[in-house]
């Protein structure tokens, strides 16, 4: 029971009401349970929450401001929380064997993983934390205002667990920001876009072996390159439509798709293209802004976008088109003209002045990673720099406040995240950087068979970090690695 295109309104997450912001911290409280959703028109889709909606509810922070979210897990699962983007103490960052565990749950019980060795060390990692029912994440916030989302991270199982709906946004303000004029308001659109597929009934399609994600991790062999859906969701919704007036807006533009990735255009009913002028990315604001045509988006990328729809005629559609899809998995949602109004914001000239300058002299280490297929005990893996994912393994240890370059190296398309880290793409297979790859990054997406280069200071916290690939099935396949700083 398919929708047509752009007849469902757009939904916008509601905003988390913090339940006290005594003491100069806000504090939230988030249970995770089961829920379902009419997501196609006349079936239930049962999902698993954050407070009960699919996404969850967004977080709106202030820069500086420290925040602290108490998640309650009723899911018949384990769950682990990251916020993704965050620059977080380790002990908050949702390490993917730092479990909140559900009612009832005994060790009998836990998951076994890959095989005999990968999966276990939940229980033989004497550093997990194993925990019960309610976690505390706290998030200091100290870092530059953006668009962040959180989402579950349970080791083997984080994909089929954002699958089904264990995702939300969270998003950082300042004043800088809040003064440049930019557009605001009712003209801010916060975009989550995410693939899924379903079956008639209406639940969610997904290949996993094990679906009660219990025990046995993994996908059926047919989707080891990662989980498509065929139907496009934006905030949870099929192919949305959005009315909107002869003015810009901003657009803030997530990828949560497992697998997915997309080359977004803006295109008018008479076939032209509108600019999107793209002033963030992943972790905040350019220093200026960069005009594109068509934007290409990997998972867990983020970019904010400013479209003018003031040359738009009233009454006329924009669709939000996918150049990478086909047949329907091509649109995405569509903005409707609705009125004619005044527009009093601007995209000032300079947007930021505090992006970090790194430059290949100040690093003091180079390292290299693969990120490649490959055999992880007998079973299809993805693997960083030949090796799969093991908890108990330091793959880096990074000193706080060292600059390092880092040389990765894909097969196929790999979108790779750092925790706590923002990073600058420094080269592309020895090239410059493309033009999306401005400003400070936390995810980049290797396109096949290329070399990307980037320059961090691993700067804030010591402890244990992960670097991944974002494609969420290769991640539970094992390409994740341990970071450690000191
Ligand atoms: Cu969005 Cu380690 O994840
Ligand atoms: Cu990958």
């Amino acid at each position: 029971p398919l929708p047509p295109a752009f007849q469902v309104p757009l939904p916008l997450p509601a905003v988390l009401a913090p339940v006290s912001t005594a003491g100069g911290t806000d504090r939230y409280e988030i249970t995770q349970r089961e829920a379902s959703a009419e997501i196609l028109p006349g079936v239930k889709t049962p999902l698993w929450t954050y407070e009960g909606t699919f996404p969850g509810p967004t977080i709106e922070s202030r820069r500086g401001r420290p925040i602290t979210v108490t998640h309650r897990n009723e899911l018949p699962v384990p769950t682990v929380v990251h916020l993704h983007g965050g620059h977080t103490p380790a002990a908050s960052d949702g390490y993917p064997t730092d479990l909140v565990l559900p009612e009832g749950w005994h060790d009998a019980a836990m998951p076994t993983g890959h095989g005999s060795e990968h999966g276990s060390h939940g229980m033989h990692d004497p550093r997990a934390v194993v925990s019960k029912l309610t976690r505390d994440y706290t998030f200091p916030l100290d870092q530059r205002a953006t668009l962040l989302w959180y989402h579950d991270h349970r080791m083997d199982f984080t994909a089929p667990a954002i699958w089904r709906g264990l995702a939300g946004l969270h998003i950082v303000r300042d004043d800088a920001e809040d003064n440049l004029g930019l557009p605001e308001g009712l003209r801010e659109l916060p975009l989550m876009i995410a693939d899924r597929a379903f079956a008639a009934d209406g639940s969610l399609d997904y290949p996993a072996l094990d679906p009660t994600l219990r025990e046995r991790p993994g996908v059926h062999e047919s989707y080891l390159a990662g989980v498509l859906g065929d139907v496009i969701l934006v905030n949870g919704a099929p192919w949305p439509v959005h009315e909107v007036d002869t003015a810009r807006y901003r657009l803030r533009i997530l990828n949560a798709s497992n697998a997915r990735h997309y080359e977004l255009e803006a295109v008018t009913d008479d076939g032209r293209r509108l600019d999107l002028v793209q002033i963030g990315a992943d972790q905040g604001l350019l220093a200026t802004p960069v005009t594109h045509r068509l934007l290409p988006i990997a998972s867990a990328e983020r970019y904010d976008v400013i479209v003018d729809f003031s040359g738009v005629p009233v009454g006329s559609r924009v669709r939000l088109i996918n150049r990478l899809g086909s047949g329907r998995t091509r649109d995405v949602m569509a903005f409707r003209i609705a009125r004619h109004a005044t527009d009093d914001s601007r995209i000032p000239r300079t947007l930021s002045t505090d992006l970090p300058t790194w430059r290949r002299s100040d690093a003091v280490q180079v390292r290299d990673f693969s990120f490649r297929a490959g055999q992880m005990r007998g079973d299809h893996g993805w693997l960083i720099g030949g090796l799969p994912f093991d908890p108990a393994r330091t793959d880096v240890t990074a000193r706080l406040g060292d600059v390092e370059v880092w040389r990765l190296v894909a097969d196929v398309h790999h979108p790779v995240h750092l925790h706590l880290v923002g990073f600058r793409v420094l080269s592309r297979s020895g090239r410059p950087p493309l033009p999306h790859d401005a400003g400070l990054k936390d995810t980049v997406s290797l396109r096949p068979g290329e070399a990307v280069e980037i320059i961090t200071r691993f700067d804030g916290y010591r402890g244990r970090y992960l670097f991944h690939c974002h494609n969420a099935e290769h991640e539970d396949m094992a390409m994740m690695a341990n970071l450690e700083i000191i």
